[in-house]
This record gives C-alpha cells, structure tokens and sequence, in this order.
C-alpha cells in the first residue's frame, strides 16, 4: 500500500504530523505500508515551514517541489505541474490532502485526473463565503476527492448535501488537536515574553493574514487603529509576511507589539496564557476552543461552527464596533465558557490511519 502525503502551507504541517506518526507505528508494525511526503513549497520561509518540521518530529520530505508564492492561478498552476511530474513518478495508491490551502486542490486535480484516488483530511467544512482562496480550494477538492475525513458532523452533512454517499465520508476528529494534545507540555515561551515583561492573562494576541483584513491598507490602517484604541494591555501580534508590507506604513502603535512569525511551540505558548486573542486563522478558532482560551474572529464567517456553538469563539464580522464591544467583553473576563467538541480528543489520527488501511486493503 502506498500513499502520498500532501503537505504545502504552515497549518498542513501540524495536520500531517499526526498522520505520519501513525503511518510509521503501523509500518513498523508490520502493516505492508510505505508512504512518501511532498511538500510543494508554497511555504518556503524558515519560520513558515524548517522550524515545524523540526518542532512536529516530521521527518524531511521525500520532495519539496519549491513552489513558492505567486498569484493564485501562478502558485495553483506551479504546484500541479510539478506535482504531475512527481506522482507520475512516484506511483502511489492514495494521496492524502489536508486542510484548504492552494497545496490541497492542486494536488486533488492532478493525482484525479491521473487516476488516483485522493482521501481529503478536514473535509467538508464550509464558511459559505466564496471570496475566500480557502472556500474554493475546499469546494473543488470535496467536489472530486474519494474518501473525506471530517472534524465535525456539520461537515459530514455539508458532504451529503453536496451527494456524496455516507461510505465515503468518515468522521473522525481534529488532527490539528492530535497535535496540540501531544505537544502543550513542551511548549515555551517566546524571546518577546521576556521583552515586554509578560504575565498570563495580561495580554492580548493577535494575528490576521486574511486578504480581506490584511491587502487593503485603508482597512487593515482602521482595524490596526480600532485594536490599539481599545487594548487595555499589551497585544502581541506575530506578523504574517504577507502582513508585514502594511504594517510598515504604520508606524508604532502603544499597545500592539509586532514581532516575527512564532514557531509552534512558542505561539502555543503565548495563545494557552492569553487573556484573549483576535484572529482571522482558521486554526487558531480550533487551537482557543481546545485551550479554552476567549477567541474573537475578525472574519464574517467560520467555516468551523462548532467552535462558537460549542467553543470560546465569537464572529465579530467586519463592523469595528463589534470589534471594539467584543475586545472589552474579553478584558474584562465575561466570556463564555466553552466545551471541547466531539471527537477532538487526540486520537483523530488513529482512526484516519485504521479507516485508509481498511480502504487500501
Ligand atoms: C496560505 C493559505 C491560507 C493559510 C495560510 C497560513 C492559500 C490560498 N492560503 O495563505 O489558507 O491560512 O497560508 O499561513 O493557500 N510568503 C513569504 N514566505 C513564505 C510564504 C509566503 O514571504 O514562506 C509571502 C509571499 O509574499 C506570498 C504571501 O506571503 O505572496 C502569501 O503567501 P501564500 O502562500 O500565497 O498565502 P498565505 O497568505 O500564506
């Protein structure tokens, strides 16, 4: 049995991780499995990719296509040629696609149309906006994949909607908290906790790479000034390169502190001793409600519900006095309390591995 694993953008890696650990305990084992990663490199930053290889455990992949960035049809179109060439010569069994990123629907195209099945891990889920990149990637991948792999039951039933029959859709749980659970107690804190003198539940964090939040200077100029207006404590904001260009032009603010992009351990770190955090990630949605740490998401949708039916998430939309009426709710600690959704226990990636070996076979 051979399967390709797919893996392209920061939060792929943390859903891989799993699956790979998984995989190797199974083939060693004795389970007649091989597997191979890709990586397409559309993350090609140390800080984006080296550092959660090294921190996850993962082993090097057996590729990296070096991608890079681009426009969306430029990065799509360079990951699928590379990515034919690769699996034309790497025959495989499965290909394994995790999240939405641009990596996961370029790859579900190529290895479909080359006759290989594809397993889409956290399929399903829908956020319903369709000027998101994300929205897309999901639709089209879940539109063509074979099996699906899902984290909540909302994303089961948005497969059926769409026709997909009940064998193929398998609900199994969060890889992403596979990884939180086995790695909140080797967490540390960042060089920026020492610098400004941090204390739990003394400070805010924030991060936003969203285009709509974030490539639109007179927006991300308003949203920037609405957070430092009515922070009542420092605001730590690792800063998304894609970020960064804007932020420039914005000269010091006195309550939000820039720093680099933080590797695993250490945003994990800082978001488990937060008081709050504002965020446009879909990731961290699922990482606050886990933690049970306050998340506010500067989004007009999730595409992951159950974090605000069940978690500690609320969706402020694009409204600054929302924002503004959320971050004060959040300082002044009357939040919900949330509770930890189905199946997000830490063993998703046991289940996805038994059900793959079952369909291999
Ligand atoms: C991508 C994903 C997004 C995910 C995010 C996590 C898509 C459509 N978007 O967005 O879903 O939440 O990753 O970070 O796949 N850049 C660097 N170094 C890098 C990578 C990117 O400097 O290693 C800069 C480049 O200027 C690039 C820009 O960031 O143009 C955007 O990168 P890209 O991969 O297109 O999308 P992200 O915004 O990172």
């Amino acid at each position: 049995m051979k399967i390709t694993l797919v893996a392209g953008a920061r939060p792929n890696f943390m859903k891989i991780a799993p699956l790979i650990r998984t995989l190797e305990k199974e083939r060693q084992s004795g389970v007649p499995i091989e597997y191979r990663l890709v990586h397409t490199g559309q993350h090609y930053d140390d800080k984006l990719s080296k550092i959660f290889f090294e921190q996850l455990n993962l082993p090097d992949p057996h590729v990296n296509l070096g991608a890079g960035s681009g426009t969306q049809a430029e990065q799509t179109a360079r990951i699928m040629t590379l990515f034919e060439k690769d699996l034309g010569q790497h025959s495989s069994d499965l290909v394994v696609v995790v999240g939405d990123v641009n990596s996961t629907m370029a790859c579900t195209i190529v290895a479909k149309k080359m006759l290989v099945k594809v397993a889409h891990v956290e399929g399903g889920i829908r956020s319903f906006d369709m000027t998101m990149p994300e929205e897309i990637n999901r639709m089209v991948t879940d539109a063509i994949a074979d099996y699906f792999f899902t984290t909540s039951r909302v994303a089961n039933d948005n497969l059926r909607k769409a026709g997909i029959p009940d064998d193929r859709i398998f609900f199994t749980g969060n890889t992403m908290i596979d990884t939180l659970n086995a790695n909140i107690d080797k967490t540390f804190a960042p060089a920026v906790w020492q610098e400004l003198q941090l204390k739990p539940s003394q400070y805010l964090v924030l991060t936003l790479h969203r285009p709509s939040n974030v490539d639109d200077a007179a927006q991300f100029a308003r949203v920037m000034k609405t957070i430092d207006d009515h922070a009542k404590m420092n605001v730590v904001f690792p800063v998304h390169p894609r970020t960064r260009k804007n932020l420039e032009n914005l000269g010091s603010m006195k309550h939000v502190k820039p720093c680099e992009p933080l590797s695993y351990l250490e945003f994990i770190y800082l978001l488990k001793h937060a008081k709050g955090i504002m965020t446009d990630s879909g990731g961290v949605q699922e990482e606050t409600t886990v933690l049970g740490v306050p998340c506010v998401t500067m989004r007009l949708s999730t595409e992951r519900p159950e974090t605000v039916t069940w978690g500690t998430n609320k969706i402020v939309g694009d409204q600054l006095d929302d924002l503004a009426k959320a971050m004060e709710e959040m300082q002044t600690g009357s939040w919900k309390k949330g509770t930890i959704p189905e199946l997000w226990d830490g063993h998703a990636a046991e289940r996805i591995v038994k059900q793959m070996i079952k369909l291999l076979q």
